[in-house]
């Protein structure tokens, strides 16, 4: 917490407002929208109602088929499924470890064979870095299919000078604990389109119809942010920006130390933006050293240093068995060997120089052993 949450909360408390309306939500809309900015915002309960009512506004249903990064937590896919719809994976590049260009053309041309194109396409900014979305959206135009940003992980991150998130028809942010930045629980849908930001604030709130009874004449649900939430999100807001470079000065100092080690390999920054290294990445070459992921998970586990595999891809889940997937190259997935060799290490923007200390000494120390 940045100290200024309290202020926000209080006004919400002082004035009564201990509910899914008031100030707070309108402000933290409005200060969001011109932090990255579109003309409009929606605070939702989580990213993941926020992804889903991107599905929804794009009229996403049953049979539609809807392309999505592999690469992600489950929470990018799950709203297709709500909407009875069907995922088909999409692999990485390995320069950013986002949605390959290539592997997505590859999937329009196949469902442009069998006479059916997806009804949008879900893009994830992993780790706090855009995909490379000029590329991404020319194929998409080129096929008219809508773009959903989830940009869960890359609030504070920039493409091409525009704010992470933007660029897409739809774009989403989450503000849960693990974030940049957090309300507990909580997310924001993002547009340029006024209209369809209202019927996302009709959908979140029930549908209810414009009337003094109780009237309902579509499917609603409780999706919207309290205003006791949206309180702690304008304080971290104003944050934001040290807490993007606190996340990238922690990486700075892993990188640092630790890539003159053999066979570490930081996920790299690609050049047409900045990331905000929400989570600092690396694999490690098994073709250059005998070190395994799991070993140094091992290690971190036993010295009660929290590390984490990079993310399972989400065509090699059980739930999603039955998917198609879409390779970067004939040479083999790139998601399967980040998955494989992939670390996230302890990352959080309030880690001290000592904490990041132990987490260096320890990796060292494997790398040493063997
Ligand atoms: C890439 C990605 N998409 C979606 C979500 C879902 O956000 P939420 O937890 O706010 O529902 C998350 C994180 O939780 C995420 O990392």
């Amino acid at each position: 917490m940045s100290g200024f949450e309290q202020d926000y909360i209080k006004e919400a408390f002082d004035t009564n407002w201990i509910a899914p309306i008031g100030k707070n939500i309108d402000y933290f809309e409005q200060e969001i929208s011109q932090f990255v900015g579109t003309r409009g915002a929606v605070a939702l309960s989580s990213g993941t109602a926020a992804i889903h009512l991107a599905l929804k506004l794009l009229n996403v249903g049953r049979g539609d088929l809807v392309f999505c990064s592999s690469l992600t937590f489950v929470a990018s896919a799950n709203p297709i499924l709500y909407q009875g719809a069907e995922p088909v994976f999409i692999d990485s590049e390995p320069i950013t470890w986002n949605l390959s260009p290539q592997a997505l053309e590859q999937a329009f041309h196949y469902f442009e064979k069998e006479g059916k194109l997806p009804k949008a396409v879900i893009v994830v900014n992993l780790y706090g870095q855009s995909a490379d979305m000029s590329k991404i959206l020319d194929i998409c135009n080129h096929y008219n299919v809508p773009v959903i940003e989830d940009a869960a992980e890359s609030l504070g991150a920039t493409y091409k000078g525009k704010a992470s998130g933007t660029l897409g028809k739809y774009g989403i942010y989450s503000f849960n604990g693990n974030k940049i930045i957090t309300t507990s629980g909580g997310g924001m849908l993002v547009s340029e389109d006024i209209e369809a930001l209202e019927r996302v604030r009709y959908w979140a709130t029930q549908a209810r119809d414009p009337a003094r009874y109780y009237q309902h004449s579509r499917i609603g649900f409780n999706y919207r942010l309290s205003n006791v939430l949206a309180g702690i999100g304008r304080g971290q807001l104003r944050v934001i920006n040290e807490r993007v470079n606190a996340r990238r000065n922690v990486f700075d100092i892993y990188n640092n130390e630790l890539s003159s080690l053999d066979g570490i390999e930081f996920m790299s920054e690609a050049a047409f933006g900045r990331s905000s290294r929400w989570l600092t990445a690396l694999t490690i070459n098994p073709k250059k050293t005998s070190v395994k992921a799991e070993q140094v998970l091992d290690a971190l586990e036993s010295e009660n240093i929290e590390g984490r595999p990079v993310w399972k891809p989400l065509h090699l889940q059980p739930l999603f068995k039955k998917n198609l997937y879409f390779p970067h190259s004939p040479e083999g997935s790139v998601s399967d060997q980040l998955f494989q060799s992939g670390i996230c290490l302890p990352s959080g923007s309030n880690l001290t120089v000592e904490e990041i200390s132990r987490v260096v000494d320890c990796i060292k120390e494997v790398f040493h052993e063997c």
